[in-house]
């Protein structure tokens, strides 16, 4: 399997959804819309969005039984980052690739913008369409994980223990809930998804969601990674950021040799945990070794 060609096809298939499912620019309010899609388009992995594909494809689903829960989490997730770079939060200035949201349309509509992605996740979630297959049992299931892991609990708890953690020394029990909160919930929530919807039964849906608590973790490691060694420009965002800010991080608390081979040892309990679903889980394989390896 070419991992780029893969990731091409994948993501050029949620592009288009989210164009399409997302308000145009000349649709009022303009200045709310221009700043949801500046930062929906500006070239994003889509990592959430394919992995839910490829989760799906894993137990015999395909991309399209997937693509506007795939399309909800890449809202959910792109709301995150406008907010996470807020100078209330990390105060940053580039991400993927152009200023932050708020450099570009000032805090308030940034604070907007990131609200109404949320909230249009939700109506795409519940959408008929996205529903017509499904039982409404199954569409409910879906709502509930997405909204579990987006919220309190999942990924907006992460960030505030986040935030309480700037500047102080933390434990690594502290840690790994911050990590697991922050970034790995919305990553769970995206396979689960995709095994539900893509047709799977508990077995599998069991085995892909070891393989996302693994591999989840792992990409928050190597997000952490990335800010001490990575280039801004292939990044997309500022680098070096978390050590300004004190921020509580693998590489801080166990150095960049000890947090890779952690990183490491995840992506093998994630590929492991691939085994009972076979060769159909090649994609997601590949992923998880992408996850570590990666230079953005
Ligand atoms: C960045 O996520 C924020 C984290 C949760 C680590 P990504 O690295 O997936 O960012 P994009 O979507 O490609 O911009
Ligand atoms: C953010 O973690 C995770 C989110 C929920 C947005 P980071 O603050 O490390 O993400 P980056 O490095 O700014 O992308
Ligand atoms: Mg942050
Ligand atoms: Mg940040
Ligand atoms: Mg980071």
């Amino acid at each position: 399997m070419d991992l780029k060609d893969y990731l091409h096809n994948r993501s050029a298939l949620v592009d288009q959804a989210l164009d399409r499912w997302l308000p145009g620019k000349s649709v009022l309010p303009f200045s709310l819309h221009q700043s949801m899609r500046y930062s929906v388009f500006a070239g994003g992995k889509r990592l959430r969005p394919i992995l839910m594909i490829a989760a799906s494809e894993a137990v015999g689903g395909t991309a399209q039984q997937v693509m506007h829960a795939a399309c909800a989490v890449e809202m959910i997730h792109t709301y995150s980052l406008v907010h996470d770079d807020l100078p209330a939060m990390d105060d940053d200035d580039f991400r993927r690739g152009r200023p932050t949201n708020h450099k570009a349309f000032g805090e308030a509509t940034a604070i907007l913008a990131g609200d109404a992605l949320l909230t249009e996740a939700f109506r795409l979630l519940a959408d008929a369409d996205a529903n017509l297959l499904i039982s409404p049992a199954t569409a409910l299931r879906v709502i509930e994980l997405v909204a579990r892991y987006s919220g309190s609990q999942g990924m907006v708890g992460g960030q505030i223990v986040d935030m309480e953690s700037e500047g102080k020394e933390i434990d690594f029990p502290t840690l790994e809930y911050i990590h697991t909160h922050k970034t790995g919930g919305l990553i769970l929530a995206s396979v689960q998804v995709g095994a539900l919807l893509g047709g799977g039964d508990e077995e599998q849906f069991a085995a892909l969601s070891r393989f996302a608590g693994a591999a989840g973790l792992a990409f928050q490691i190597a997000d952490d990674i990335l800010d001490v060694v990575g280039d801004q420009s292939e990044l997309g965002k500022d680098v070096g950021s978390d050590q300004a800010r004190g921020k509580a991080t693998y590489p801080a608390l166990l150095g960049l040799t000890e947090a890779r081979q952690r990183a490491d040892e995840l992506c093998n309990i994630a590929v492991e945990a691939l085994k009972p679903l076979g060769a159909a889980a090649e994609p997601l394989q590949v992923l998880a070794r992408y996850i570590i390896d990666r230079n953005h």
